[in-house]
């Protein structure tokens, strides 16, 4: 069973002719709106991909109609909203500005997902076959709450350390390696969480297999273009390529190979696999404008046919 603690956003979209920088205005044409929230497009990359078992979403939405809607399109999803929460704040919202690149530059107005709290999370959630998928748009210490009691049931702890917070501190990268076995990664997002528990690394390579180490977890980083690379505790590394594409929108990339990364998991299959359907999906979902809407479903992935 997948079970995705996380955000649900509304993000607004507009495709600018490049991303403005600090004090600078730039006129884009409209704007499109689509579900998103790293939690929410997790857990729908991963509905679409899984072969059985329930995908379920937790998190907190308002009593607003952005909240309405990002439940409804969960449903539409297959993912089950059981423990998707409703409460006071509004419902978060993403401005999202995309280049002609494909680039993106996002500011998240969290709202209700500041509320998100792991005590909405009942006891039988929690078992052996339990893979549960973190980020970091949700309260620290609720996510951190949840992989605990993850940890208990001996389930899987997936954690996505997307955003990098402002201030993000040794202990919370020190407490995150403690609870997880899979470290979801970007190159930046490496060599951050290695810096922040005092490690001297060079690349993003040496990142994963120092954090690997230290964690004695197996480090995910994703890496665009140049495809997904995993170090286990061991320091063995396995690598899968990307496909070759020109991306429309690269939002919610991330997400589509942790959400398929996730389904692999919960099926046992072996990782080279599992980073090969993460890499294609994420490849296939940059193919389409907003987050959630190129996702790939299992019949569009070749890895497995
Ligand atoms: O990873 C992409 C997501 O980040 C967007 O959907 C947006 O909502 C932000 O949470």
């Amino acid at each position: 069973m997948i079970l995705v603690f996380g955000s649900l956003n509304i993000d607004l979209v507009a495709q600018v002719p490049v991303i403005p920088g600090p004090g600078r205005t730039v006129l884009a044409p409209s704007y499109q709106t689509h579900f998103g929230g790293k939690g929410a497009n997790q857990a729908v990359a991963a509905a679409r991909i899984a072969g059985a078992g329930p995908v379920r979403m937790a998190g907190r939405v308002g009593r607003d109609g952005f909240g309405d809607s990002a439940i409804e399109n969960l449903r539409t999803n297959g993912v089950d909203t059981t423990f998707v929460v409703g409460g006071d704040e509004p419902t978060g919202c993403a401005f999202i500005t995309v280049d002609q690149s494909g680039e993106n530059a996002i500011t998240v107005a969290s709202g209700a997902n500041l509320t998100a709290s792991a005590g909405d999370l009942p006891a039988e959630l929690f078992r052996p076959d339990t893979v549960l998928v973190l980020q970091m748009e949700v309260p620290f210490a609720q996510a951190l709450a949840a992989a605990r009691r993850t940890n208990t049931a001996s389930g899987t702890v997936i954690w996505n350390l997307a955003p990098v917070p402002e201030k993000m501190t040794r202990e919370m990268v020190t407490e995150i390696l403690a609870v997880t076995d899979y470290l979801l990664v970007n190159e930046h997002e490496a060599l951050d969480a290695a810096m922040a528990i005092g490690l001297a690394t060079v690349d993003y390579e040496a990142a994963a297999a120092d954090l690997a180490k230290a964690g004695d977890l197996t480090c995910i980083v994703t890496a665009g273009a140049q495809g997904a690379l995993a170090v286990t505790a061991d320091g063995t590394r396995l690598r899968a390529s990307a496909l070759r594409i020109t991306p429309v929108d690269t939002t919610g990339a991330g997400d589509t190979f942790a959400g398929a990364f996730a389904a692999m998991l919960s099926e046992k299959v072996p990782l080279q696999i599992a980073l090969q359907v993460g890499c294609e999906a994420a490849a296939q979902k940059c193919l389409k404008p907003g987050a959630q809407t190129g996702m790939p479903t299992r019949g569009a992935i070749s890895s497995l046919t």
